[in-house]
């Protein structure tokens, strides 16, 4: 049976480390609350020169030059993100123009922190039908663009970032062993980022939608936008997101355990989505996986969506924990809400 294989896998993180000790003169917090109720240190902050698609690019590069694979030779580009710098081109067509693959489609999807384990499910499945093609699949983010930075109940939380993996077909056994996706649109009020503000009403607030008819000289300003808080920003009720996090990743890995026929104790590494390291230690003790095996990296970089898992990938890959045969499960959740687990076989 054909398997999507990650042959390679590359990240790419901003320069700038924004510190806790820095964040206590931003907004009323404390080193000490946010390390103990999340995990996090640290997180990187885009500058010029490092947009999404910058980054993502480069994130492509390193995973192709892993896989020894030549950017004429991708078939399709994927990019996981919600933080674009353009909504049209995609950003995978911007890192397509980027990185040379001309022979590539390109497209993006919007599954929030579930993103890349979609796009894995999606490459898997292509090259099921067409063995020898190449797939870049890619998480990336700059999410520091997109928060409120005067909210301390989030922006503690986000940060940028980048990670890319080159998929190819396998017969060996190896791959993607098994996958279990979701979303619950009922959920999405918990977790949410409005359209970016625009000149277009209906885009500035889809929530609370003005008439244009009403602005008979179409009037920004009578319509009272621009706004400076219009929603556009990352909102979060922690607590639910917390309690729906656990739960839904939780059953998402007891099916694709069951699909895949095994237990927790079977697994070599979990590389999971970096949200919160409670969450992450929570999961271990209910799936019967030890700390020890679970990757984190959160103490570096925060949240950074999309770009978590690729680059939990990269970075276990790089480090050299991942060995040949190493069953690897993966895990995310994330606004809409979205979640999903997968199963590799290295
Ligand atoms: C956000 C999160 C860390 C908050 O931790 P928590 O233990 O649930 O804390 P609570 O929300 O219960 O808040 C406890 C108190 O800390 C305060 N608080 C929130 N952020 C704070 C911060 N950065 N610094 C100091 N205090 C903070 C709250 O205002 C609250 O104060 P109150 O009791 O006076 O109202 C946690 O809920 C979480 O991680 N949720 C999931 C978020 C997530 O992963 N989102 C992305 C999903 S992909």
């Amino acid at each position: 049976m054909i398997r999507g294989v990650i042959e390679g896998t590359g990240s790419c993180l901003p320069e700038y480390q924004l510190t806790n000790d820095q964040l206590e003169k931003l907004v009323d917090t404390s080193d000490e609350w946010i390390t103990a109720r999340t995990g996090i240190a640290s997180r990187r902050i885009a500058g010029p020169g490092e947009e999404t698609s910058k980054i993502a690019a480069e994130a492509a590069r390193r995973a192709m030059a892993m896989a020894g694979v030549t950017a004429e030779e991708i078939a399709t580009i994927i990019v996981g993100t919600m933080t674009s710098e353009t909504t049209m081109p995609s950003c995978a067509c911007l890192v397509q123009k980027e990185i040379g693959a001309v022979n590539a489609f390109a497209f993006d999807i919007s599954a929030a922190c579930t993103a890349f384990i979609y796009g894995l499910e999606l490459a898997d499945n292509m090259v099921k039908a067409y063995p020898d093609r190449k797939i870049l699949v890619i998480g990336a983010e700059n999410l520091s663009a997109r928060v409120n930075w005067q909210d301390r109940n989030t922006c503690v939380l986000f940060g940028d970032g980048a990670g890319a993996a080159v998929v190819g077909g396998d017969d060996t056994g190896r791959g993607v062993l098994a996958t279990r996706l979701f979303s619950d649109g009922r959920l999405g009020d918990l977790l949410y980022m409005n359209a970016a503000p625009s000149m277009n009403p209906h885009i500035n607030n889809p929530y609370e939608k003005t008439d244009p008819a009403e602005a008979e000289d179409f009037d920004p300003a009578r319509l009272g936008f621009p706004r400076t808080d219009n929603g556009s920003y990352i909102k979060m009720s922690g607590r639910e997101v917390f309690k729906n996090a656990v739960l839904a990743m939780e059953d998402s890995i007891d099916k694709v355990l069951e699909d895949a026929g095994l237990s927790g104790p079977e697994i070599d590494w979990i590389l999971p989505h970096q949200a919160n390291i409670r969450i992450l230690h929570n999961l271990g003790e209910r799936i019967g996986v030890p700390k020890e095996k679970i990757f984190i990296n959160i103490h570096k970089y925060g949240n950074t969506s999309a770009a978590t898992v690729p680059i939990a990938f990269d970075e276990a890959n790089r480090q050299g924990l991942l060995k040949k045969g190493d069953l690897i499960l993966t895990c995310a959740f994330g606004g809409g809400f979205t979640w999903g687990a997968e199963i590799i076989r290295w």
